[in-house]
This record gives C-alpha cells, sequence and structure tokens, in this order.
C-alpha cells in the first residue's frame, strides 16, 4: 500500500464512518505513523508503507472509526505552539483555552513583581500551567487536579518542557490544597468541567465516551466547579488579585450570574474565533480594577 492509497482508503472509512474531518485525520494518522510531516505525504504519495506500518493503520483507523480521540493515539497536542503529551484518563487541550492564555500573560505582564503567584485549577495535562511558566518566568504555579492520571502527566509535561522548578503539584479538589498557605495569589485560572450530566447524549461522541467524565460533567447544573471557586476563590487571591475561567458555549451569561451572586465582578470577557464569549476576568467586588 502507498501513502496515496493510504489516504483515500482512510479518508473513505472515516468518512462512513461520520467523522468530521476524514481527509485531515487520515493524513494525521498516517504521518504519525512514519513519523515525518504531513507535507512529506504529498511530496512522496508513492512511497510504500511497510506491513507492519499498514497493520498499525489498520488498528488506529479501526479505533478512529468508533470515534476514539485522534490525539489519544498519536499521545500529543499542541497547544500554544507546544507539544503536550496526552493518554486516556487526560483531557486534550483545546485551542479555545489558549485565549486564557493570552489573558493571564497580559495581565501578568503588567506587574513590576519578581514572583507571581498563580493557581491553575483543574490543571488537567498541565497545558495551562507549564505554558504559563515557560512565557512568564517569573511565575510560580500550583497545579491542582483531583486526578492523579492527569497529575502524573501534568508533571511529564513540565519535565519535557523543562520548567518543573517553576510548578507544585496537589491533588485534590478546587482551591482546598492552598487554603493552609500563608501566601496570597496574584491570579487564579481554571478550565473547568462545565458540561451538564444531562447534556451527556448531546456532545461529541469521542468526548462523551473517552475523555474523563470528571474534565468534563460538572453535576446537573454543569456549574459545580465554577461555584466551588467563586466561594474559595476570594480566600486565596489577594485583594486585587483575578479569576479568570473558561466557559461552554452559550454559558457566559448564567458563569457571569454565578460569580457575581458570590461577590465577584466581571471585568471583562474574551471570545473564541467563534465570536463565542469564552473567556471570562473577574476581580474581587469593591477592589481596584488595576492589576497588583
Ligand atoms: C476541562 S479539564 C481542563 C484540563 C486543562 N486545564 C486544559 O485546559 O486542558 C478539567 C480538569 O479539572 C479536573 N477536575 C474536575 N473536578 C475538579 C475539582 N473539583 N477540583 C480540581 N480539579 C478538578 C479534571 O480532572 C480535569 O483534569
Amino acid at each position: 500500500m502507498t501513502i496515496k492509497e493510504a489516504l483515500q482508503f482512510g479518508a473513505s472509512y472515516l468518512a462512513e464512518h461520520q467523522l468530521r474531518s476524514p481527509r485531515e485525520d487520515a493524513e494525521l494518522l498516517v504521518a504519525s505513523i512514519l513519523q515525518c510531516e504531513r507535507s512529506f505525504l504529498y511530496t512522496y504519495p508513492e512511497e510504500q508503507l511497510s506491513s507492519g506500518r499498514q497493520r498499525l493503520f489498520h488498528q488506529w483507523l479501526t479505533r478512529r472509526g468508533q470515534h476514539y480521540p485522534l490525539q489519544y493515539l498519536r499521545g500529543k497536542q499542541e497547544f500554544y505552539g507546544r507539544e503536550f503529551l496526552v493518554r486516556p484518563g487526560v483531557f486534550i487541550p483545546r485551542p479555545e483555552t489558549e485565549l486564557l492564555l493570552e489573558a493571564a500573560l497580559e495581565l501578568l505582564g503588567q506587574s513590576l513583581e519578581k514572583e507571581l503567584q498563580i493557581a491553575d485549577v483543574g490543571t488537567g495535562s498541565g497545558c495551562v500551567a507549564v505554558t504559563l511558566a515557560c512565557e512568564e518566568p517569573r511565575a510560580r504555579v500550583a497545579a491542582i487536579d483531583i486526578s492523579s492520571a492527569a497529575l502524573q502527566a501534568a508533571r511529564q509535561n513540565a519535565e519535557f518542557h523543562r520548567c518543573q522548578g517553576q510548578i507544585r503539584f496537589y491533588e485534590g479538589a478546587a482551591l482546598h490544597p492552598l487554603k493552609a498557605q500563608q501566601q496570597r495569589l496574584h491570579l487564579v485560572i481554571s478550565n473547568p468541567p462545565y458540561v451538564s450530566t444531562l447534556d451527556r447524549e448531546s456532545i461529541d461522541l469521542a468526548v462523551s465516551r473517552y475523555e474523563p467524565d470528571e474534565a468534563v460533567f460538572s453535576g446537573k447544573s454543569g456549574h459545580e466547579m465554577y461555584l466551588e471557586l467563586f466561594r474559595q476563590g476570594g480566600e486565596v487571591l489577594r485583594p486585587e488579585g483575578k479569576l479568570i475561567v473558561e466557559s461552554g458555549w452559550g454559558e457566559a451569561a448564567s458563569v457571569t450570574r454565578l460569580a457575581e451572586e458570590n461577590g465577584w465582578f466581571l471585568e471583562e470577557t474574551r471570545k473564541d474565533l467563534a465570536g463565542t464569549d469564552r473567556c471570562a476576568i473577574f476581580g474581587v467586588r469593591g477592589e481596584t480594577k488595576s492589576f497588583f
């Protein structure tokens, strides 16, 4: 089987199985198996796949046909220009979460302090914590998650990107692991689970079947973890500190209402490429808007 044949076969197999981007998926599978760039596939379409690689291609194609995430097959996902190891049990980083990073880095950039204390709540693969540490050398990040599988991956990612010295890892719920700590934080950032358990049937199969439930669902309201953050955030932040959260499609208004009911004020929202409010920056009510 040549590269060209593999791509044609793979794309039509995946189209039959209702994958949204069959051609792109087939290209990524073949490129991963050959450990090459996608451009190589078009430069050398007549190159033969060895029998071992053909076998692996068919195995991966079957899995992908069952909507198994491509990122778990490839073992990685890019986020903010860096590669992150992902595997089953660990949430796959999404491009919309990069909005939170941009907002956080802008805020942190305004500070003149030597060290900036941050909590990344629900760190998952560690993509947020690691990116903050790599992009902002003054960042000292507490990376928290209830999942030990997630924390293990986050540690590996921090080591891979050589920023483990800036990150401490905590297994626990929301901000509980930091409650006894004296030092107050400049920033709390979180992409929490935010899907209602009542919506399980209506979300993407690849997510509901294969990504960890605790990373996706947050009670019937979908707001349980927000509530924890809004109730506990004020106790660990400096008075002028900020809380940055991601929200789901069409959820920004209800998340803001919940925040306001718990003593926060909305400073700014940011939209994703589809024009949906995804990122909200909150301050503690009654405090100055200037950062630090
Ligand atoms: C949507 S994922 C986000 C992961 C990563 N920050 C990202 O943006 O790709 C949510 C993460 O929160 C963790 N989580 C769920 N409930 C939690 C809780 N109560 N306290 C801390 N972490 C929690 C999950 O295990 C999961 O890793």
